[in-house]
């Protein structure tokens, strides 16, 4: 089956949401493959988001990931990359939609950083080579 990286940030993990995002995964129908808590260091974190090294919400972003442990899950189903994202809802929590883990649990605290709960990978070779990553 497809298989996806989904992460609870340091957000979610600090704000004891954990069960309440693999309870959504599970009810979805997804498997769990395999799951740890990590303490993301600077490599690891630069190289998960290559795609965002220059953007002005790049070293916010970096510090929130880095400032406390991070869930990691690899996760399996058909169509689980796209499914997850909408599980997930769009990255914006104020505008997020009701029923999804962001437009339910998460909001806008006024820092530089968008603290959304919750990562997904966006593509089959986004989920490649961040699972590999991270496992
Ligand atoms: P991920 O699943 O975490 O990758 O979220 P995403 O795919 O919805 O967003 P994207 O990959 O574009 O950005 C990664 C993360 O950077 C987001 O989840 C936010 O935490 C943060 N971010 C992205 N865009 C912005 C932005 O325009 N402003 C701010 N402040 N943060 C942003
Ligand atoms: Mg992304």
């Amino acid at each position: 089956a497809e298989e996806t990286l989904v992460l609870v940030k340091p957000d979610g993990v600090a704000r004891n949401l954990t069960g309440e995002i693999l309870r959504r995964i599970e009810a979805k129908g997804y498997q769990l493959v395999d799951i740890k808590v990590v303490q993301a260091d600077r490599d690891l974190l630069a190289a998960h988001y290559e795609e965002h090294v220059g953007k002005p919400f790049y070293e916010p972003l970096v510090e929130f990931m880095e400032s406390g442990p991070i869930v990691a899950i690899r996760v399996a189903g058909n169509r689980v990359i796209e499914g997850f994202r909408s599980l997930a809802g769009t990255t914006d929590p104020t505008t997020a939609a009701p029923g999804t883990i962001r437009g339910d649990l998460a909001r806008d605290w006024g820092l530089k950083v968008q603290q959304n709960l919750v990562h997904g990978s966006d593509s089959p070779e986004s989920a490649a080579r961040e699972l590999a990553l991270w496992f």
